[in-house]
């Protein structure tokens, strides 16, 4: 089966083209046009600029891809969460793709696909011994655990109940001065820091009984202490970030460790953005190893927002596919 997968929910446009036969998966084309470097001099995204590039950028993308669409099944394409101009732009091209090309159309939920991205790259996972599972999505946008007990089937079981992982990370460079994305920049000064953790930032809601997060106290700590400090230098940047880093993975691995317990779960699927922070892997893994639990993160390249993972969730609902769906709607606040 050859499924094209579209994506537009933030501010990547995205083309991708899998072909899956006996669960094996072969990435035949994945595009992203990135607009970070646009968005950068704000620190952070503006909607109405993302949705106006997407515009500018689907049609290059499709154009470099050559997609014979005779030789395709079906089209996967985002319809939510995300910004709704954004969506708006994904889910109309694909809708026009499928008119023009009358192929049935699969609305896919951007969450479910961050967790299908572990599949892109981790065969052994197409397997119903896979479950049950945690499946985590960190990301700019989102912090929640689900249980997933099937293919299609989640129980959210913890969200954060103020920021997401992702946003802190970035609010916290934007504190530090540091440019945007915050993540990935965080965790290289974190790495370059050689040194005590002596600045005490709090794990707000470790210890609570239940298995939601929150973010939003740390990132205050960290600015209230930031404010108060006189003398910058560059290795007290990088310290900032070690401890900042120190406290967000203590929390997640505390709460999805806990959670893998309580569920009685065998596999451990981690998603979206923030999965690409090394620590947090290596401190996951380490956990879950003595545990007997395993832990699947995506290959780096599909951590971020990608349309393969689109597609991988696609195929996953292959049963929702339609032909001249024209109600299909962008939901900015649709749920998993
Ligand atoms: O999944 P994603 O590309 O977009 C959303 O759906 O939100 O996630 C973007 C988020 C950003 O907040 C970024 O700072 C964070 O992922 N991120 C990281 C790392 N790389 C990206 N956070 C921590 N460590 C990283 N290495
Ligand atoms: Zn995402």
């Amino acid at each position: 089966m050859r499924i094209l997968g579209i994506e537009s929910s933030c501010d990547e446009s995205a083309i991708a083209l899998l072909e899956i036969k006996n669960n094996k998966v072969k990435i035949l084309k994945n595009i992203i046009s990135s607009q970070v470097n646009i968005h950068k001099k704000y620190g952070g995204i503006v909607p109405e600029i993302a949705a106006r590039h997407h515009v500018e950028n689907f049609f290059p993308i499709l154009k470099e891809a050559k997609i014979n669409f005779k030789k395709i099944d079906n089209i996967a394409v985002t319809y939510g969460p995300g910004l709704i101009t954004s969506l708006m732009i994904g889910v109309e091209l694909a809708k026009t793709l499928a008119y023009v090309y009358q192929k049935p159309l699969i609305p896919i939920n951007h969450i479910e696909a961050h967790i299908y991205s572990n599949w892109l790259s981790h065969p052994e996972l197409f397997n119903k011994k896979t479950f049950p599972a945690l499946a985590v999505v960190i990301s700019g946008g989102h912090t929640n655990i689900f249980l997933m007990k099937n293919y299609g089937q989640y129980q959210l079981i913890g969200q954060t109940v103020d920021d997401a992982v992702g946003e802190a990370y970035d609010k916290v460079a934007k504190i530090l001065n540091l440019g945007y994305p915050g993540g990935p920049i965080i965790s290289k000064r974190a790495n370059n820091y050689k040194g005590e953790d002596d600045l005490n930032f709090p794990r707000p809601m470790m210890y609570a009984k239940d298995f939601n997060m929150s973010f939003s106290g740390l990132k205050t700590a960290v600015l209230y202490k930031a404010r108060a400090e006189k003398n910058w230098n560059k290795k007290k940047i990088d310290k900032y970030c070690f401890a900042f880093q120190n406290a967000v993975v203590d929390v997640l691995t505390h709460k999805i460790i806990k959670a893998a317990q309580e569920y009685k779960v065998k596999n451990i699927l981690l998603g979206g953005g923030v999965s690409a922070n090394n620590e947090l892997r290596v401190a996951l893994k380490t956990k879950a190893d003595k545990l007997g639990i395993k832990t699947h993160f995506p290959k780096l390249k599909h951590t971020g927002d990608n349309a393969a993972m689109i597609a991988m969730a696609g195929y996953f609902n292959k049963k929702r596919a339609k032909k001249n769906n024209f109600s299909l709607m962008a939901d900015a606040n649709l749920e998993l």
